[in-house]
């Protein structure tokens, strides 16, 4: 039986499945954030990825620009995410130069490795001010386009939306707060209130259609937080207390976020996918 043929057959990492769809990204330069932008694009969206410096935000939407003949990614950069004017002339920038925002993927993060008795209030509050207030000026800035993506995809309440959705939000958290993890304690408090946000904006906003979820990276490989993290005594980072002995992929960051904007994330809400190769089952110490 040909593929297509078969009535379940998964959309996921098609040709074209984003078409027509926009992505706002914050702190979309980053690796995992730019990784999850150029899935996104490379299926077919156009985005638009939110940073603090102007250079780095776009010579990285250039670059994911590359991966699709014809495809638009705007670099918009000097972006505070704690300021909510300024990410609401970004949003609005955004719906006006692509069209619509149909996805959002709240990444901007602060971190720092600090014992608590080293982390001043102000420390404290940049990084809370970062997650949380960052998340939550994301989901306000964005949300009336969102509204508006998810009423097109709109169903008599029986069946599923097919080809095509949109009013979807990934906030990208952590794992770090399931067990506790030395030098995080503020990281751990900014990553629980972000969890806590995307659970209450699901059951909130899900009957206009949208749904909200939490993608949890655990060690990924390359990327900025692995490096600090690694560098002194938080947790066992070796490849050897990760149940599945290796660390992970930016790509597969990116497969979980193709697979929660598709029609297959349909039904999925107020969740949180833990893409971590099982490794805060073993308390963070292997
Ligand atoms: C203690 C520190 C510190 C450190 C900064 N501070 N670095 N305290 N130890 N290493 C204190 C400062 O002294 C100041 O407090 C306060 O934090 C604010 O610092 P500023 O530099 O003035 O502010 P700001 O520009 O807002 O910087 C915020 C930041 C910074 C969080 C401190 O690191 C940042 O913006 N980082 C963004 C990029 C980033 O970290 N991305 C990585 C995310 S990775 P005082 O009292 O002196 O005024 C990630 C993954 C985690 O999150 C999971 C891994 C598995």
């Amino acid at each position: 039986m040909p593929l297509e043929r078969y009535e379940y057959m998964s959309n996921v990492w098609r040709d074209g499945i984003f078409d027509n769809k926009v992505v706002f990204c914050t702190g979309g330069a980053g690796s995992i954030c730019s990784a999850q932008v150029r899935a996104l694009v490379a299926l077919g969206a156009n985005a638009c990825i939110i940073g603090r410096n102007v250079e780095k935000t776009e010579t990285v939407a250039k670059d994911i620009a590359t991966v699709r003949p014809g495809a638009k990614v705007l670099g918009i950069g000097a972006i505070d995410v704690r300021k909510p004017e300024l990410l609401q002339a970004a949003a609005d920038r955004c719906a006006k130069e692509l069209g619509s925002i149909d996805f959002v993927i709240a990444g901007a993060a602060g971190n720092f490795l600090a014992t608590i008795d080293q982390i001043s209030p102000n420390a404290l509050k940049s990084v809370i001010d970062i997650d949380v207030l960052g998340s939550y000026n994301t989901v306000k800035a964005t949300l009336p386009y969102l509204v508006e993506s998810a009423a097109k995809h709109k169903t008599n309440g029986k069946t599923a939306p097919r080809n095509g959705t949109g009013g979807r939000i990934i906030f990208v958290s952590a794992t770090l707060h399931y067990t506790g993890t030395p030098l995080q304690s503020h990281v751990s408090v900014a990553k629980a209130g972000v969890d806590a946000m995307a659970t209450a904006v699901a059951l909130e906003q899900g009957p206009k259609g949208i749904t909200s979820n939490v993608i949890a990276p655990g060690p990924i490989a390359d990327t900025e937080g692995v490096a600090r993290l690694s560098k002194k005594e938080t947790r066992d980072l070796s490849y050897k207390a990760i149940p599945s002995q290796r660390y992970g992929t930016v790509k597969e960051i990116a497969d979980a976020t193709i697979y929660l904007f598709s029609d297959s994330g349909n039904f999925v809400n107020g969740e949180t996918l833990v893409v971590d190769g099982g490794q805060w089952h073993t308390a963070g110490y292997g």
